[in-house]
């Protein structure tokens, strides 16, 4: 009879566990960056330009020297003499560390000041005088582009213009020719605002040089403690076995704490310089000012349909505008990041897309927000599209959308734009969702309220998303392919330490691996431990963003635990004196096959490891994996909102809210429902109250939380979750696809369409986000679209 453990109980697969790193989190005992005080530790703080473009005619910081408690100044006149007055940034462009010719963006780093204390920091900032000679602005692509536009990257020999990239993928030939058969064109020009990740937590780090050991040790808020690692061992110079970056907990990152910034380097410069620890922590609005933008991009399409709702063909063209710097991470060949998986869902034949990036006088933007590099534009694009396609035809959303989804035998599927697209039930979510939001009674109750005067309306998005990057083949950040890593170490009472070099940031790491060790190896979850974060003891993994945990770093952990069973298997064999071929796995023990009452605990096992291992084999229960994904994972996810619009003010509000998300096998139910709630707020915030941008002298407007406003449980809609359809990876070793991000990436559109529903029938094609109350009463009034590109005027 089957001995096997019962793994919900044991807290594997499936199980909707409490998350253990809450325990800390929730009794305030959590450790990050800003609690940790070093001795003898000094503090840094950064002098920020007002201006957003102008020649730094002259620098004087001999006030700021003569405070007392002041032991730093430092400027880019003395970064440059030490080489590090620029960087490079993780798209093969280069960042200044501390501004030597210009500023380029309001908000850039200009000095920074290393004190006692931060107060005393931030005075003498104050102190350092500086005399600007102000230049023309750039805010938008179309300025960037424009004759006689002021060269931002002058600093670049061979850089002309405002151009970064040019590049276009797809057929551009055979997409014409699919034109020139349409029945309809449909089309759609929208702007995908800039917004800002904001992190509860701000960015910050304490380096710490010990002249005695040559060591330098970071303590940093970095989601990709590995690439910091190498990123500092290129700018500083130094060895990198030398080079030890911890990232303790960390209050949220949403892809902002991915970038290298100049604070992290120059309090390592700093910390260097004076042989103490020196504790950088950025405030609010530095952070919101200067640190990684996403988004900021206008979209411009076209889609060729015949008369009976079949697309054709697909034309994109986008203008994505980086900011001063070049400084997302880029992890494909495709230089806009992943925005070419558009469409990837629809069965399309035949697709072009071209893309240019420009620069601006804004902050570095372009940062994979809760996205897999620029996946949340291209859904939004396309799910904005599908609207307005199905409006044009004059065919029901759901089912213009149905008919042209890919279908379930046709998996894997490659899309126009080149990717293979692993499994999916697709129209399968989709019924789930309309039954759940109740969809024909929805539209006769619509329709009725329309005679009233009510504006109600319905908004459909759906969206998969390539989550995992990547394969070496196809993916790397500066010529470092994406893998990743997972050690681990059974003790010799069966207890266990699994590390990663990925690193958790709220996302429940430290709960989830452990399932994924049970699962394999029948060891319970609350006897696991999970560690990442630390460069000198997790094994060498390229960091957590873009959902990519689960299916990279989860998946080596399911790898490294078979290789320990496979090897426990050896160790089962000698206890129990049969041979290899005869023993048999169940969870959490191996047993003779043919007397299945004879057998061994995995923790038995462990024991044999330490102390009664057969002769000739190495002792010991411990290995690592690295693991190299055969594919992206794609999940799907169908979001369905309905709400009402008070033609009177633009307020709009959500009657009810659906999602039905398919990211295969879950390992924790609870967690991927807390992961879906998050994104579908976060995707409500961008979309209603969400507000940062810039008037035409480049000054930042929403620079701080009266403005841009975070979402709280208040004003958030209530969540309809839906899981019952499940299609398991098939690449991936658990079948897990990844789910971090998909309701951020999928959740705008279908708020969105809803509000732009309601407006059907007036003529209004389209808002940009935020739908702010003034902006849909503009549409509805004056029955016009609303556009949110800069520059907005400074009173707005
Ligand atoms: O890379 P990141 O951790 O942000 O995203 P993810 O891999 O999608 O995982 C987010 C959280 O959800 C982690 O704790 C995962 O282990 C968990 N998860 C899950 O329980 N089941 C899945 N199929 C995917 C993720």
């Amino acid at each position: 009879m089957s001995q096997a453990l019962d793994e919900i109980k044991i807290g594997g697969l499936g199980a909707s566990r409490k998350r253990v790193e809450d325990n800390r989190f929730i009794r305030g005992r959590g450790n990050y960056t800003d609690d940790i005080a070093l001795p003898g530790m000094l503090h840094m703080e950064i002098l920020r330009s007002p201006l957003a473009h102008a020649r730094i005619k002259s620098i004087d910081a001999s006030r700021a020297w003569d405070i007392p408690g002041v032991h730093l100044v430092l400027t880019g006149e003395m970064m440059a003499t030490r080489n590090l007055a620029w960087m490079p940034t993780l798209s093969y462009d280069t960042q200044a560390v501390l501004a030597t010719d210009k500023v380029r963006f309001q908000g850039q780093e200009v000095a920074c000041v290393v004190a006692d204390d931060p107060y005393i920091a931030k005075d003498a900032c104050e102190a350092i005088e500086v005399e600007y000679e102000p230049l023309p602005v750039i805010v938008n692509p179309e300025q960037a582009v424009a004759d006689g536009a002021p060269v931002i990257r002058d600093d670049k020999d061979n850089q002309r213009d405002n151009v970064i990239y040019d590049w276009e993928v797809g057929d551009a030939a055979g997409t014409e020719r699919a034109f020139a058969q349409a029945d309809v064109i449909s089309k759609l020009r929208l702007h995908y605002p800039r917004s800002h990740p904001s992190p509860i937590e701000c960015c910050g780090s304490i380096a710490d040089f010990n002249r005695a050991t040559s060591k330098l040790t970071v303590y940093m808020t970095t989601q990709a403690p590995h690439i910091i690692r190498a990123a500092v061992a290129l700018v500083a110079e130094l060895p990198e076995h030398m080079i030890r970056i911890i990232s303790p907990d960390i209050g949220g990152g949403f892809g902002n704490k991915v970038p290298v910034y100049p604070g992290y380097v120059c309090s390592i410069l700093a910390s260097i310089l004076l042989e103490r620890p020196v504790k950088w922590i950025e405030d609010k609005t530095g952070n919101l000012i200067s640190t990684g933008f996403a988004r900021d991009i206008y979209l411009d399409g076209e889609m060729a349909l015949r008369q009976d709702g079949k697309i054709l063909a697909v034309r994109m063209r986008c203008d994505a505008d980086h900011g001063a710097f070049f400084s997302d991470a880029q992890p494909s060949k495709f230089k806009i990041g992943l925005l070419h998986s558009a469409f990837a869902a629809y069965d399309i034949p035949v697709a072009h897309l071209a893309a240019r990036g420009t620069y601006s006088n804004k902050a570095p933007g372009g940062v994979a927000y809760r996205c897999s590099f620029r996946v949340t534009e291209a859904m939004f694009f396309q799910e904005r599209m599908m609207q307005a396609a199905a409006d044009d035809l004059g065919l029901d959303q759901a089912e213009f959308r149905r008919m042209n989804f890919v279908k379930d035998a046709d998996f894997p599927h490659r899309t126009p734009f080149g990717f293979l697209t692993d499994s999916g039930q697709y129209a399968k979510c989709l019924d789930v969702g309309l039954k759940a939001i109740g969809y024909e009674d929805f539209r006769r109750e619509q329709a009725e309220a329309r005679k009233r005067g009510r504006l109600l309306g319905l908004g459909i998005s759906t969206m998969t998303e390539p989550l995992g990057a990547g394969n070496s083949r196809e993916y790397d950040i500066l010529g470092i392919k994406m893998f990743d890593s997972a050690e681990l170490k059974v003790h010799m009472t069966g207890k266990a330490i699994v590390r990663t070099g990925a690193r958790t940031q709220g996302q429940g790491h430290e709960t989830t691996w452990a399932q994924i060790v049970s699962h394999e190896l029948g060891i319970p979850a609350e006897d696991v431990v999970v560690e990442e974060g630390d460069t000198d003891t997790a094994p060498f993994g390229m960091g957590t963003y873009a959902s990519r945990s689960t299916p990279v770093a989860g998946a080596a952990v399911a790898m490294v635990a078979r290789k320990i069973r496979a090897k426990a298997r050896r160790l089962a064999a000698h206890l129990l004196e049969v041979s290899e071929e005869d023993v048999e796995w169940e969870l959490g023990r191996f047993y003779v096959r043919s007397a299945p009452d004879r057998g061994v605990t995995i923790q038995e096992c462990a024991m044999a490891a330490y102390s009664n291992m057969p002769d000739g084999m190495e002792p010991g229960l411990e290995n690592t994996a690295y693991y190299d994904p055969p594919n992206l994972t794609w999940p799907f996810a169908v979001y369905i909102v309905t709400v009402e619009v008070d033609p009177e003010t633009g307020v709009w509000d959500v009657l009810k809210l659906v999602a039905v998300d398919d990211c295969g096998v879950r390992i924790n139910p609870m967690i991927v429902e807390g992961q879906i709630m998050g994104g579908l707020t976060e995707a409500y915030a961008m979309a209603n109250m969400q507000f940062i941008t810039f008037d035409a002298e480049g000054n930042c407007v929403g620079s701080n939380y009266m403005d841009y406003l975070l979402p709280t449980a208040w004003e958030t809609p209530g969540f309809e979750l839906h899981s019952e359809v499940v299609t398991p990876c098939p690449h991936h070793p658990i079948g897990a696809k990844g789910i971090g991000e998909c309701a951020a990436v999928g959740g705008p559109a279908a708020y969105v369409n809803a509000v732009m529903d309601a407006l059907s029938g007036t003529g209004v094609r389209n808002i940009d986000m935020p739908l702010l109350p003034d902006r849909v009463w503009e549409a509805i009034t004056y029955r016009r679209d609303v556009s949110g590109a800069p520059p907005v005027r400074s009173d707005d």
